[in-house]
């Protein structure tokens, strides 16, 4: 199935800037690229492995439950942790990533990559691509891991000799490819530069053919995988992303906005938070008030979030504008752009309300959760002092006056149950 490019671009974006796997994501993308333009000889495969060489570590990405996790300081594992001293999950990330990918239309094709990576060639099946490609990104991994301990300059003059110990796990093809893809130069100055290589020189190859615009049904299931990763990462966000999604699209539909109207602010809600993939775990998690320089680091996720969404701002979708305002206020209190009532749309001011309204209903470190009616009458003060909208409000009123209530499981939550599951059977 093929992907658009805006897609590609969006998850290399996303994975990059996540704390301790994206450097490594980078680095291994960049290198499978280059040792798949070797193997395959056209940049289209080329770019697949390149997507794939991204993708690899997702299984690291999981939720903290499970003992075996214990070592790891942030969800989003510290990889010198992991390769090596933690072999339980060290084996459980291949498994865990190719299962969270096969959750995924778009992604699915890459869930072999992921699960193949660090399986020996004598264990693959040489006609299969995926194989193939696992196999590749594989070699860049090995590079990688080694190459991140070093200058590169250095690298290049050890590395072939690594390649050459661990010829027993690739694909003769693959072999060759990678030792003629690190014997230039140019692929160590793209490593040296992962991100600037991707952006300027796979992007464009990915994004080529794919000027139209991104159908909703497939940011739908973006959403869900980012509200995925956004949320999977705190025991007290696991519903969050969702759940405004939801509560956004219904605010909608008791104001009688259109339907795809209501489907975009479903949209907005599940991207609304992405940008907290860039935040460090120990502010958004810190039991108790943050200091100002904290409190700096945690308002920024906005600005991420802006930043990560400007693909689809470009193709029209007004969506990603709402998404990025849902901390800004009336009243021109609110972040990052102290915009105020004449530039806030209705939309951007549903998702601000039903952001708060959600956040209070919900646990966090240093509270308890409000029942609806206290986060109710939280809400009314905001609003009688300007800074939310009254019309959203009396909205939101109505809805819970006549019993409204969420899905009882997010998707989140369901694939948190099946990797804790898998997790365990592991473990046995
Ligand atoms: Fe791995
Ligand atoms: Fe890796
Ligand atoms: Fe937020
Ligand atoms: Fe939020």
């Amino acid at each position: 199935m093929k992907i658009k490019g805006s897609i590609l671009n969006f998850w290399m974006d996303i994975l990059s800037n996540i704390p301790n796997i994206g450097k490594h994501s980078l680095m291994v993308s960049a290198l499978s690229y280059l040792i798949g333009l070797e193997f395959f000889g056209g940049e289209d495969r080329a770019s697949f492995c390149g997507v794939g060489g991204m993708l690899h570590d997702i299984g690291f990405i999981v939720p903290r439950f499970s003992e075996s996790m214990y070592t790891i300081r942030e969800i989003y594992a510290v990889l010198d942790t992991i390769h090596g001293e933690d072999s339980s999950l060290f084996t459980a990330h291949t498994t865990i990533g190719g299962y969270i990918l096969s959750n995924f239309l778009k992604l699915n094709q890459y869930s072999d990559v992921a699960f193949y990576h660090h399986t020996p060639a004598s264990e693959l099946d040489p006609s299969e691509f995926t194989h193939i490609v696992a196999n590749i990104v594989g070699a860049a991994d090995i590079i990688s891991l080694h190459a991140e301990k070093m200058e590169l300059s250095v690298a290049r003059e050890v590395i072939p000799d690594i390649i050459r110990m661990n010829k027993h796990v690739l694909f003769p093809e693959v072999f060759e490819a990678t030792l003629t893809a690190i014997s230039k130069d140019y692929t160590w100055w793209a490593m040296e530069d992962p991100r600037f290589f991707f952006v300027n020189n796979v992007i464009p190859v990915i994004t080529r053919e794919a000027q139209e615009k991104t159908p909703v049904e497939d940011l739908i299931e973006m959403g869900h995988f980012t509200s995925y990763i956004v949320d999977t990462r705190s025991p007290f966000t696991r519903k969050h992303s969702e759940r405004i999604a939801v509560l956004s699209k219904d605010l909608g539909e008791e104001l009688g906005l259109p339907e795809n109207v209501q489907t975009e602010l479903y949209i907005a809600g599940l991207f609304h938070d992405i940008g907290k993939v860039a935040v460090n775990l120990s502010i958004l998690e810190k039991p108790g008030p943050l200091t100002k320089s904290e409190f700096w680091r945690m308002r920024k996720h906005v600005f991420y979030t802006e930043v990560f969404l400007r693909y689809f701002r470009d193709e029209g979708y007004r969506w990603p504008i709402w998404a990025a305002q849902h901390h800004e206020r009336l009243d021109g209190s609110g972040y990052p752009k102290r915009l105020t009532a004449k530039d806030l749309s209705i939309q951007s001011r549903i998702l601000q309300v039903a952001d708060v309204f959600v956040a209070f209903t919900e646990e966090r470190p240093y509270r308890n959760a409000l029942p609806n009616e206290a986060a109710l009458s939280a809400i009314r003060k905001e609003v009688d002092a300007g800074r939310l909208d009254a019309y959203v409000f009396e909205a939101l009123e109505r809805l819970i006056k006549n019993g409204y209530t969420f899905p009882e499981k997010t998707m989140t939550e369901e694939i948190i149950d099946s990797v804790k599951f898998l997790l365990e059977s592991m473990e046995g």
